[in-house]
Formats: C-alpha cells, structure tokens, sequence
C-alpha cells in the first residue's frame, strides 16, 4: 500500500486520520462530551493527557444552518471546566454559549444551541473556556472541531478537517508544565500535531480538488502554512468568505483562527510547511516569543489517474458593513505591564495583562451596546507583542488596518493585532442579548487577564 516508501525512515508518518465525525439529522444534533484525563493517544505514542470522548481531537461536529445542537458535557477532569461553541452565532445566554457556566468536576451540564436559519457556514470549534485553566486544558488536548455546511455543496472529490494543535509531553508522556516566562509569552507546545498525528500522509489523484477546514487549535501558536507545488484557493478565514475563492500561497493562522481552504493537486509529493510568525516580544527586555518554523507537517502524495476538472465554485453573496450608520464608535486598548498600576500585575512574573488598564472582572460590564446595533471598534496594541482579539456570538468585520481602509470583505472572530498596531472592525450586534466576553486568544493571555464583558441589551 505504502510501496517503495521505507517503514524505517522517520520523517514519514502514518496515513491521516480524521476524529470521528457526528452528523445532525433532521436538524438536531445529540451529543455527550466527556472531558477525561488519562492515557491518550497523541503523536502516535501513549500520554498522560486530556481528551473529550477519549481522541485527541474530539469529535467533529457537522451541522447545517437552522440546526439545533445540545451537547451534555461530562466533566471526568479533576479541575472545573464548561464549554464554549467558538464562531457560532448562537445565544450567550442561559445553557447557550454561556461562558459563565461552572461544570464541577464529576458533574455534567447540558448545553442547547440554536443556529438562526442564515447562520453563516464555515469552520468553527469547541474548547473549555474556564476563566484561569483555559490554556491549561486546551493545552492538554481539549478542543475539537465543528463544521456548519454550505446551503449549497461546493463541488469537491472530498473534504478533510484538519485540527492543528501543540502540545509538550515529557519522556513518560506526560504534560510538560510551562515556565513562568512560557505563560508571560503564550506557551508554544514542542510537538505540533496534525489531528493528534505527527507529520501524517494524505493520498490524492492528479487534478482532484479538496476542500481543507483547517483549525489552528494552538494555545498561543501562529502558523504559516505552505504546499509548495499543489494550487491553494482561499474561501475565505473563520466564517467569512471571499466573492470568489482566492489564489494564495501561503495562509497566517493566528491562534483560534481557521481556513477554508481548497486544494487542487498536481502529482507529486508535497509537504504542508508550517513556518514561523514572528509575533513580538518584550522589547528585548526578555527574548522574543516568535511562533519558530515547525517545518513538515504532513505530505501530500499524489498519484494515479487524472481526475476530471471539479464543476466551478458558486459565488458568495458578501455582506459589507462599510455602507452603514454605525450607532456607537469605541476604542480598546490591549497592554502588558509590569506589576503595580492599574493593571494589579497579578499575571505571570509580576506582569500584568490588560485591555484599557483593566485585568478580567467577571462582574463588570465593560462595553454595553444594543441588540441590532452597528458598532467600530478600533482596538489598539500598545504592547510589544502580537495579541489575537477574539469576540464571541459576533464576527467583525475588519473595515481598515492601522488606519488603511480594506478593499475588500473581510469576516473574521479572531483578529490579529500587530504589535503598536491598530485594526478597525465593524460588528453587527444581531439576533441576541445577552453578556459575553472579548479576548486575546493567546490563552495564558486570557487566563491572565486579558479579556472584558460585552452585554448586548435590549432598548
Ligand atoms: Cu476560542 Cu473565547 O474562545
Ligand atoms: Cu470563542
Ligand atoms: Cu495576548
């Protein structure tokens, strides 16, 4: 099966396997996640780590817009976890996307969403998001994927999920514990992992055209992808699309990011690269935190008889925000400091983590807007490293980057925001009231304090 290839050589890993998928049927979706820790798993080895259902990724969740998807969580941690749905639109409320929610350890909790009828689709995921452990256990393994389908199918031969992660296991397989400066940075796991595998194999004909989901599930990690030598056409990141599928080279994930992605294959052996982000540091004052080359992360083989060319791509119907009166203009300021101030420098190494001088306050609504609004936010970077903005229930628009207009749509729930810089973003705040919260998806960033409250209320 795998002819001519040496089972010796180290650099070649196993066939790709993809989590098992749970499919919605007559618009529900029933599923029980148990949050377990215990042995895994993981790079093809056995390890001390976490799972839902026992994989690492869990399931894949596939559903269609209108769906409704209660999930029970079971939570066999020995710590208090719940869960958060990241992308969708759904109600932050009640048992919605409630990340308020405590599931205690040995207890379990059952969540019910609704997706509205035009809920957008794309590549979403699923993670723990208890305030103060949310690095720990997506580090341990805790995420999964979810896909909402397109209305109408896009002609691909097939589509694969793929679930980057990283993760640091000792030489008995146990989770590596970061250091203090790994959670000033955001902790960059030492093994990036391909759905749980080390530098899988993918096999395709000539000419095929494959639709790739692809999650960066990295607690901190951005990623640079590549496949030289095979056509890449971006649908677009996170939930937003481009009109028509745009020819890339290479896509910069940010950490809770995600790409809609198709390939065209060309016969031949092709690597997926992940390449280095630089994403800033402390000024020189404390080394960098780049996110390094990882290099291979899978190989694409390529062989046999040509496929028939793929039917063309439908045209997506873009919403633009850019047109519209927006009721309420705000600005957000992201900083890391070093102790005292306002900040309370309670963070890792004395720093502190803070979004307009503020750390986390579970009883404080920091921005107040009204269900239906249109609202711009320019959130600014005054610290010396990248931070991911993320906001729930509502994707931005990214309307302009330090203070450049965009030229064209662009829907994203986890926006970077370079070092000293400035992006510009328009939200719609449709469909729910409700509170819910704003982040840096660098997870120790958020653990730390570096995330606020947006409740959406009614007039
Ligand atoms: Cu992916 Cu608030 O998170
Ligand atoms: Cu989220
Ligand atoms: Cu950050």
């Amino acid at each position: 099966m795998l002819g001519g290839r040496s089972r010796l050589n180290p650099e070649v890993g196993p066939e790709l396997t993809e989590p098992e998928t749970l499919r919605s049927e007559d618009g529900a979706l029933q599923v029980r996640l148990e949050a377990v820790a215990g042995r895994l798993r993981i790079a093809g080895r056995e390890a001390t780590a976490y799972g839902y259902n026992g994989g690492v990724p869990g399931p894949t969740l596939r559903l269609r817009p209108g769906d409704r998807l209660q999930i029970q969580l079971v939570n066999r941690l020995d710590a208090p976890t719940n869960l958060h749905v990241h992308g969708l639109h759904v109600s932050p409320e009640g048992n919605g996307d409630n990340v308020f929610i405590t599931v205690a350890p040995g207890e379990s909790f059952d969540y019910d969403y609704r997706l509205p009828e035009d809920h957008p689709p794309g590549v979403f995921w699923y993670h723990p998001h208890h305030h103060g452990t949310v690095a720990d256990q997506l580090f341990g393994g805790l995420y999964g994927a979810i896909v909402v389908e397109d209305v109408d199918a896009l002609p691909v031969a097939r589509e694969r999920v793929l679930v980057v992660s990283d993760i640091s296991l000792d030489a008995a397989g146990r989770l590596r514990q970061p250091s203090t400066m790994e959670r000033m940075m955001g902790r960059e796991g030492e093994l990036v992992l391909l759905n749980g595998q080390v530098r899988p194999i993918l096999t395709a004909r000539p000419g095929e055209r494959e639709r790739w989901r692809v999650v960066n599930a990295c607690t901190s990690r951005y990623v640079r992808l590549r496949l030289d030598g095979q056509q890449l056409d971006l649908l677009g990141i996170d939930s937003g699309r481009h009109a028509q599928p745009r020819r890339v080279e290479e896509i910069v994930l940010a950490a809770g990011n995600r790409a809609d992605l198709l390939v065209t294959t060309a016969a031949g052996t092709g690597t997926l690269q992940a390449l280095g982000v630089d994403r800033g540091g402390m000024g020189g004052m404390m080394g960098g935190s780049v996110s390094g080359d990882v290099g291979p992360l899978a190989t694409l083989e390529v062989a046999g008889a040509e496929a028939a060319a793929p039917g063309p791509v439908p045209q997506q119907r873009l919403r633009d925000l850019r047109g519209v009166e927006v009721a309420e203009r705000r600005r957000l300021t992201f900083d890391m400091g070093m102790g005292g101030g306002m900040g309370g420098g309670m963070g890792p190494g004395g720093m502190s983590f803070t979004i307009d001088g503020r750390e986390f306050d579970p009883h404080r609504v920091d921005q107040a807007v009204l269900v239906g609004a249109v609202e711009e936010w320019v959130i600014a970077n005054t610290s010396p490293m990248a931070h991911p903005m993320h906001l729930h229930v509502w994707p931005m628009q990214i309307v302009a980057e330090g203070g450049r207009l965009l030229d064209d749509v662009r829907w994203q729930d986890v926006v970077n925001i370079p070092a000293g810089g400035e992006v510009t973003v328009r939200v719609a705040f449709d469909d729910f009231s409700g509170r819910t919260v704003y982040h840096c998806h660098i997870l120790d960033h958020e653990d730390n304090g570096m995330m606020g409250i947006v409740e959406a209320g009614r007039q």
